[in-house]
């Protein structure tokens, strides 16, 4: 099975601080995995790394077969790999599909394109020439969905989806990130809610102060979601 994301052993700073520590964590093709864990424990700092956002001090990252040693944005989605970002990020003087364009600009050619995405989120068709912030809480991150996918991503990382959603808007996203992932696109879901997690993801992965403390399949933690509640409160 082929390995889409690979991090092993890595140590983040921002500036100073040392967030990470030790951090390994992979992810193979068509998986779906949650990242899970308290706040300010590391989560978003893993996907700064491979950004390039926080800086990497030793381990390594590998994208596929490429050795990531100066992370980039645009060189992680040129290997398939594609950020929703915590708090949505769409830019606010742009419309929908300007939105949408931006995220195939730094990319690859595949399956999504405008046409597909607006097929997936019909609301994203209807509302195409509306400014971006324009819509709903929902709407935006159907936005910010479409943009990763506009990218032709193998994998997707998924930052706080539902952070401040309401719970029927919650079950509709479980629904696009389960057809998206069963379409072939793996999934790095970064959650704070349990039950989504359970309906999303098949292998968990629990952080506490920087390093992944816990890991298992969400399919043996099922009957207790309370266990995978407690990992988060390590
Ligand atoms: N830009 C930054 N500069 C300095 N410290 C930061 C920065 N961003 C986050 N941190 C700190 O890094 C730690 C991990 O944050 P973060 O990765 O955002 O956690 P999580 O996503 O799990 O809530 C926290 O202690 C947070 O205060
Ligand atoms: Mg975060």
């Amino acid at each position: 099975m082929s390995t889409l994301l690979q991090i092993e052993q890595i140590n983040a700073f921002y500036g100073s601080a040392h967030i990470l520590h030790d951090l390994s964590l992979h992810v193979n093709a068509g998986e779906r995995v949650a990242l899970i864990g308290r706040n300010g424990v590391g989560k978003t700092t893993v996907v700064n790394t491979i950004l390039g956002l926080a800086a990497m001090r030793g381990g390594q990252i590998h994208l596929g077969d490429y050795a990531l040693r100066k992370p980039r944005p645009y060189i992680a989605a040129q290997h398939g790999v594609v950020v929703v970002p915590q708090g949505r990020r769409i830019v606010a003087n742009l419309t929908v599909e300007e939105n949408l364009q931006l995220g195939a600009a730094v990319g690859r050619k595949g399956h999504w394109t405008v046409p597909e995405v607006y097929k997936l989120f019909p609301i994203l068709g209807e509302r195409s020439h509306a400014s971006g912030t324009a819509l709903s809480g929902g709407q935006q991150q159907m936005l910010a969905v479409g943009r990763a996918l506009m990218a032709n991503p193998s994998l997707i990382l998924l930052d706080e989806p539902t952070e401040g959603l309401a719970p029927v808007i919650v079950d509709q996203l479980a629904d696009i990130f389960n057809l998206v992932a069963s379409q072939g696109t793996a999934l790095l879901l970064i959650e704070q809610n349990m039950s989504l997690v359970v309906r999303v993801a098949e292998r968990y992965c629990a952080m506490a102060k920087g390093s992944v403390v816990a890991q298992g399949l969400v399919e043996n933690s099922k009957d207790s979601l309370h266990q995978l509640e407690t990992h988060v409160m390590v």
